[in-house]
């Protein structure tokens, strides 16, 4: 194996910044460089610039070990590093879904020019097949060093409130490598992964960058299969919460991502489902993946359909009528509120005349800055005072142990839709609440 390559890691935005610190804590000395100076400067001082359980702990024991530094200059990472991550994001094009290469292309050649030994790069973010080739060419034509310098292709998986666990302790490593020298470098690179046994798949690189994508249109896929199920279960009395519970002991499905509710957002899976399709078609192989379409169709009709549930809750008309909004992450144990299903389903009720209160334990200040014309409570008691119906619309666990008897002491009237299928229907009814989720029998004991 080759010797322990010294690491860098280009964009210490949620992806970079955890795969820096993990691999100090693994032993590699690590540089962390991004265009961002406060980002940076928060992080050299131990302060993590978004919420992720357990990573201002691992920071702190990265920075402590002396072998994690952060900076802004990319000439000093070219010097510095043996292996160059790159971990920018692609988000999508503001006028159109393909993915944005912008921070990509720059990130690489800028590391380029200043590339004057032999190095490899190794592509982290969601990319359109494809990329890895063309990079290769840029790379090569502007280092200095030319083909001493390499391109490999390492997707990331890492899920949100998970990001810790997932790189400490991958389902897969996935290399995708162009020649026998690169996969040395990952090898050593990811040493003492490989030792704890993490299964690694070995490919070229077109399949690597075609695993994320892949991986996530499954997912998205898994979940719009099951809110689909639950549109058919609305319009036939059937429960779409058993169904699902019945599904899942087939080992063949299984009953991982088989959660109804709301739907899918976040930074990931909306936009590289889209990117996806864009990218199919550019390549004229744009019907082997039409489905996605109505994968992204069934996901967006969830956030309608939610607030149409609620309106029947408030009698018809959402006007005047005062909701609290418990969620605005697009998750729990997150702060991100990229494409979050409650932050639109609350916009749409505005839209209708209602007055939304929301509440998120982590995502106020993100949501506060995006939608401001929200109205936002500091706890679960101030967004539900006097309110005409409460929708749960991202399930933490503070909200799943809300004891029903205290909450319908606060609000004006006890309708509650459970947009995340997180409560006990038997319990908030046994409350005297009129509990209503999409694709639940309205009232399964009546
Ligand atoms: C996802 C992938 O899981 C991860 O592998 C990839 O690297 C990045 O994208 P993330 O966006 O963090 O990770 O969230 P994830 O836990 O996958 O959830 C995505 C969305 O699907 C959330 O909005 C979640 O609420 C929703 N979801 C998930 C469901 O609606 N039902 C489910 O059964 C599971």
């Amino acid at each position: 194996m080759a010797a322990k390559p010294r690491i860098t890691v280009l964009g210490t935005g949620y992806l970079g910044a955890t795969h820096a610190i993990c691999m100090a804590v693994l032993g590699y000395e690590v540089l962390g460089i991004d265009t961002d100076e406060a980002k940076i400067a928060a992080l050299a001082d131990g302060r993590v610039p978004f919420y992720e359980p357990g990573l201002p702990e691992m920071l702190s024991k990265a920075l402590e070990t002396g072998r994690l530094r952060f900076g802004t200059d990319i000439a000093e990472a070219a010097e510095f590093g043996d292996v160059h991550f790159v971990c920018v994001g692609t988000p999508q094009m503001k006028d159109s879904p393909a993915a944005d290469m912008t921070y990509v292309d720059a990130v690489v050649t800028d590391l380029a020019k200043h590339l004057t030994r032999r190095a490899l790069v190794v592509g982290k973010s969601t990319v359109p097949v494809g990329t890895a080739a063309r990079l290769t060419q840029l790379l090569q034509s502007t280092a200095p060093a030319g083909d001493q310098v390499e391109l490999a292709w390492n997707p990331e998986f890492l899920r949100e409130g998970f990001a810790v666990e997932d790189t400490m302790r991958p389902d897969r490593l996935v290399f995708g490598v162009a020649s026998d020298w690169a996969l040395e470098q990952l090898q050593a690179a990811f040493a003492p992964l490989l030792e704890a046994e993490v299964p690694v798949v070995v490919t070229d690189l077109p399949t690597a960058e075609l695993v994320k994508v892949s991986a996530n249109s499954f997912l998205a896929t898994k979940i719009s299969f099951i809110n689909a199920m639950a549109e058919v279960c609305e319009t036939t009395g059937a429960d779409v919460q058993q169904l699902a519970a019945a599904l899942s002991f087939d080992p063949r499905i299984g009953g991982r991502f088989l959660r109804p509710g709301l739907g899918f957002g976040g930074g990931c899976l909306p936009k590289d489902i889209r990117a996806f399709i864009h990218r199919t078609e550019e390549l004229g192989v744009g019907q082997a993946v039409s489905f996605l379409r109505e994968v992204d169709a069934i996901n967006q009709r969830r956030r309608q359909r939610t607030v149409d549930l609620i309106r029947s809750q408030a009698g018809g008309s959402l006007a005047g009528v005062t909701i609290c909004a418990l969620g605005a992450a697009f998750k729990p144990d997150s702060d991100d509120i990229r494409d979050a299903p409650a932050l639109d389903v609350a916009r749409l009720l505005q839209a209708e005349g209602a007055i939304v209160r929301v509440y998120d334990p982590q995502a106020m200040e993100n949501a506060r800055k995006a939608y401001p014309d929200l109205h936002y409570a500091t706890g679960v008691a101030e967004a539900a005072e006097g309110a005409q119906v409460v929708a749960l619309l991202t399930e933490w666990d503070q909200f799943r142990d809300i004891d029903p008897e205290w909450l319908g002491e606060i609000v004006a009237v006890r309708a509650i839709v459970d947009g995340r299928h997180a409560l006990d229907p038997v319990a908030w009814r046994a409350a005297s609440w009129d509990y209503r989720a999409l694709g639940r029998a309205v009232d399964p004991a009546a």
